[in-house]
């Protein structure tokens, strides 16, 4: 009988630099207008340069860990969903691990692209299922600006910094998650990439920027999104009616528009801070989920469907009964 497991505590971690629409018309051929009316994005935010991925998951972490007042030396296990790690090796979640003072856990990082948290938690449910581990803590962290060509509009007014963790924790009773798809087209690999070397530091990136192909990758977003979003719903044997509350990567607020439209699912169902921090990839739906845990907006025995989507291409969805 596979084991149970739900979330018992969660965090977020925005760097306090806000930089808004407006200050980026100072450097780029864009306009405010433009940016909120394509994309739903008014500001985002930026790490400072002391910041990285691991210490940015390292905060989110801890504030999971004190709100479900676990200690750091409980931990089996630190899983860091990241494709922005400062550095090839050691992994994002070997550096958290440490900075938690997590002596008994197991870490390592897994890079889906925006896609990653969906991963990460759907994969960290599997080791507790099994009866491997008991106190799993899921990260999602990134920092895009250092891998952004802030001379290219296309690209670098969509991403800002985050991040955002969950505890999960064998419990006896219902489990928490319900089912989850997970997806890849690698054949697509060419519509949204960074090439050349890895570590998200000023001075490793030597001139190599994400390359997107917008417009197809916002036509593949909405068809990824709607298409994992049903399977999942049906393999929870439930109805998109059922769900109470969409927690959708956030890229775009058109792209959540879209999905709601296609899926008939009212779009105040779907959670949405894009607004304030832009695209934060594996960072995003962990974010959000704090946000909505805060806001009161997720209650005992809802059906909460994450939905994610990015390079890869990749996607995932997945369905939690809170
Ligand atoms: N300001 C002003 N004009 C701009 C800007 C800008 N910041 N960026 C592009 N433009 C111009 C283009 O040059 C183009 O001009 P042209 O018609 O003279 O050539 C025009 O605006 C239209 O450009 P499109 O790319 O067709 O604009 P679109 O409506 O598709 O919006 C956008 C672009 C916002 C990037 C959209 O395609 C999108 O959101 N795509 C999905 C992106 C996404 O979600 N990526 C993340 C995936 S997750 C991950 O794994 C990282």
């Amino acid at each position: 009988m596979p084991k149970a497991a739900r979330v018992t505590g969660w965090g977020k971690y925005l760097p306090s630099r806000v930089v808004t629409n407006h200050e980026l018309e100072d450097t780029l051929d864009t306009t405010d207008e433009w940016i909120r009316t394509r994309t739903g994005i008014k500001e985002r935010r930026l790490a400072a340069s002391h910041e990285t991925t691991s210490s940015m998951a390292t905060m989110a972490a801890s504030q999971a860990l004190a709100s479900a007042g676990m200690e750091p030396q409980d931990l089996d296990l630190v899983l860091v969903a990241t494709c922005t790690p400062e550095h090839l090796l050691p992994a994002s979640a070997s550096v958290v691990q440490n900075a938690l003072g997590a002596r008994r856990a197991a870490a390592f990082d897994l890079n889906a692209a925006c896609s990653g948290f969906v991963y990460a938690l759907a994969t960290a449910y599997q080791f507790i299922a099994a009866g491997n581990f008991e106190n799993i803590l899921v990260v999602g962290s990134e920092i895009y600006s250092r891998i952004l060509n802030w001379k290219d509009r296309s690209t670098s007014i969509l991403f800002g910094d985050g991040a955002g963790a969950v505890l999960l924790q064998a419990q006896d009773g219902e489990p928490g998650l319900l089912s989850f798809i997970l997806g890849s087209d690698g054949s697509r690999a060419n519509l949204l990439y960074v090439p050349g070397p890895a570590g998200a530091t000023e001075a490793g990136r030597n001139g190599f920027y994400l390359s997107m192909k917008g417009a197809e990758v916002f036509k593949f977003a909405v068809k990824a999104m709607c298409q994992a979003s049903r399977k999942a719903v049906e393999a929870a044997n439930l109805s998109l009616s059922d769900i109470e509350l969409v927690i959708p990567h956030q890229a775009n607020y058109r792209i959540s528009q879209a999905a709601a439209h296609s899926l008939g699912i009212p779009l105040e169902r779907f959670f949405s801070n894009v607004e304030r921090y832009g695209n934060t990839s594996s960072a995003s739906i962990p974010i959000a989920l704090c946000e909505a845990l805060e806001e009161g907006r997720v209650r005992p025995g809802d059906h909460l469907l994450m939905v994610g989507f990015g390079g890869g291409l990749s996607w995932g969805a997945l369905v939690w009964k809170w």
